[in-house]
């Protein structure tokens, strides 16, 4: 297993328009005063200010500084060939469909707990991935098997570990599940990870699905993250 990111191919892409540059719900959004800022969260808008994939995704148009996660990956296993059709679990607020979009995905399904704004060429839907009724939503809107089924799925951390481990691998096991039960033969699954988390389970499944699965750790995902994606390619059927 590799996770040595290599030099990204730069390419001049455009991100597809449609929606404000967050993606998220219009409107406003607010801002503590230094006075109610935690000293953590100063820290973090500190650092967000200054990352430069942040001030690359707002120059550009890109709605999250996640979009140069998947064009690493992309780069790295070239998944998203000219009319692939995708399915992007957790995409909001849309970078990952914007990248997929630019990168000449057909069409691309998404949902989110949270609103997105609207994506040309992409269809995404407001709901709770876990709901047992959406898988089948979403394979319904998708009209057929996808090719690539991406899941950058991530809830609000509660900061008590053992319920966010729990949390994170249920969200990533079900993912995982879903590809390996709707993905078209010869097909790629992508999800973020995390390094230390209990994912033998999940990994050995997905080793007899695929013919070959990998770690890669892009290099825009945050060194003092524990995050990593998981890519599986080539979907046995
Ligand atoms: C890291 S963000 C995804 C960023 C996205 N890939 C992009 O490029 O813009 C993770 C997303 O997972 C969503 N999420 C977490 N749990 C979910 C669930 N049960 N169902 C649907 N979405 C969920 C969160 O709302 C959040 O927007």
């Amino acid at each position: 297993m590799s996770n040595e990111p290599e030099e990204p191919r730069r390419k001049m892409v455009k991100p597809p328009t449609g929606g404000n540059l967050s993606g998220r719900a219009k409107g406003h959004t607010a801002v503590k005063t230094a006075k109610q800022r935690t000293q953590s969260s100063a820290k973090w808008l500190e650092r967000q200010l200054n990352d430069p994939f942040v001030q690359r995704a707002k120059a550009e148009g890109w709605r999250s500084r996640a979009a140069f996660k998947l064009e690493e990956i992309d780069d790295r296993f070239h998944i998203l060939k000219r009319g692939v059709r995708v399915i992007d679990l957790g995409c909001a607020p849309g970078g990952w469909v914007q990248m997929a979009k630019s990168r000449g995905a057909a069409h691309v399904v998404g949902v989110d707990l949270l609103p997105v704004d609207p994506i040309p060429g992409a269809e995404m839907i407001e709901a709770d991935f876990t709901d047992p009724a959406i898988g089948p939503r979403l394979m319904e809107m998708m009209g057929g098997k996808p090719d690539v089924v991406l899941s950058d799925l991530a809830h609000n951390t509660v900061g008590h570990r053992q319920t966010d481990h729990l949390k994170i691998m249920g969200l990533l096991e079900l993912a995982g599940d879903f590809a390996c039960d709707n993905l078209k033969p010869g097909g790629t699954f992508i999800a973020k990870a995390f390094q230390g988390g209990e994912t033998e389970h999940l990994l050995l499944k997905l080793k007899l699905a695929f013919n070959d699965v990998k770690h890669f750790k892009p290099k825009s995902s945050r060194a003092d993250s524990s995050e990593i994606y998981i890519v599986a390619q080539g979907f046995k059927g």
